[in-house]
């Protein structure tokens, strides 16, 4: 097992990528903490996991407006392992499409809490418990909009390209280190933002959430561990077995 005794925690666990990455996270041994707004999706997320054997706890939590309960999650973790292997800030919001002289300043605001200072934040907060791990990665989740800015793509490629860019500080900061910071780009998904993003698609021509998750187990686990500060492209990895 490519994660046996890690404890890992994945933000947006409910759904889609998170919940794919989570699950395959506990198969491979790993303990895991399933963070998401909405409840009833993160429990679908535990069973799943409990169904095959693995272990994990929920912590409902909303990144845009409960950003001041992460010491408190982090403390926490503290008393219960002592130590975190695996945060996978996954978490994100699409917003609408629409030009960026429409685009409304406080739905700007909520993405960039949610896909900027949400990682920013929880990095901060469990940087004592990734440094307790031996060792210790964390994946950031971007896109291809935040690599290059795309018309009506607003706060989401703006945000993207902001968690790039807060991705490769971070990862210089603790260059040498135990913690290592890296980001992965999904590329088109089928999951409910895709689908939203663009509605007209078949979502059976796109990867599913599965097929994408080699390329998250490759970073969670010690295969990757000289890896640090690079921009991972999830197609690029999906035949990558340990
Ligand atoms: N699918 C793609 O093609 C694609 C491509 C490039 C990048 N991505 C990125 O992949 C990541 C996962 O997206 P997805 O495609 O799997 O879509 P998704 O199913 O819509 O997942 C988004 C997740 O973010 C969570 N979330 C949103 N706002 C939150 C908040 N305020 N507090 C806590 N959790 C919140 C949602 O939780 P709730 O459901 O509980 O609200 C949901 O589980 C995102 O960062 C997205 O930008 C996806």
């Amino acid at each position: 097992m490519l994660l046996a005794d890690r404890i890992a925690l994945v933000t947006g666990a409910g759904t889609g990528i998170g919940r794919a990455v989570a699950i395959a996270c506990a198969r491979e041994g790993a303990t895991l903490l399933l963070l998401g707004r909405r409840k009833k999706y993160l429990e679908e997320t535990y069973d799943r996991i409990l169904e095959q054997g693995g272990r994990a706890s929920i912590v409902p939590l909303n990144l845009e407006k409960e950003l001041h309960r992460v010491p408190e999650v982090a403390q926490e973790i503290v008393q219960r392992f002592g130590r975190l292997h695996v945060l996978v800030n996954n978490a994100g919001l699409l917003g609408v499409m629409t030009p960026l002289a429409a685009y409304e300043p406080p739905l700007w605001e909520s993405l960039f809490r949610v896909n900027v200072t949400a990682p920013f934040y929880l990095t901060q907060q469990l940087l004592p418990l990734l440094r307790a791990a031996p060792a210790a990665s964390v994946i950031n989740v971007t896109s291809s909009v935040g690599h290059a800015g795309r018309a009506y793509w607003g706060a989401y490629a703006a945000s993207k390209a902001a968690l790039v860019n807060l991705s490769e500080t971070w990862a210089q900061e603790l260059a040498g280190s135990t913690v290592r910071v890296n980001t992965v780009n999904p590329g088109g998904t089928a999951t409910a933002m895709r689908a939203k993003a663009y509605p007209g698609e078949d979502p059976k021509t796109l990867p599913t959430p599965e097929d994408i998750v080699p390329v998250f187990l490759y970073l969670a686990s010690d295969h990757s561990r000289e890896i640090n500060g690079q921009h991972l492209a999830a197609r690029d990895w999906r035949d990558w077995q340990p």
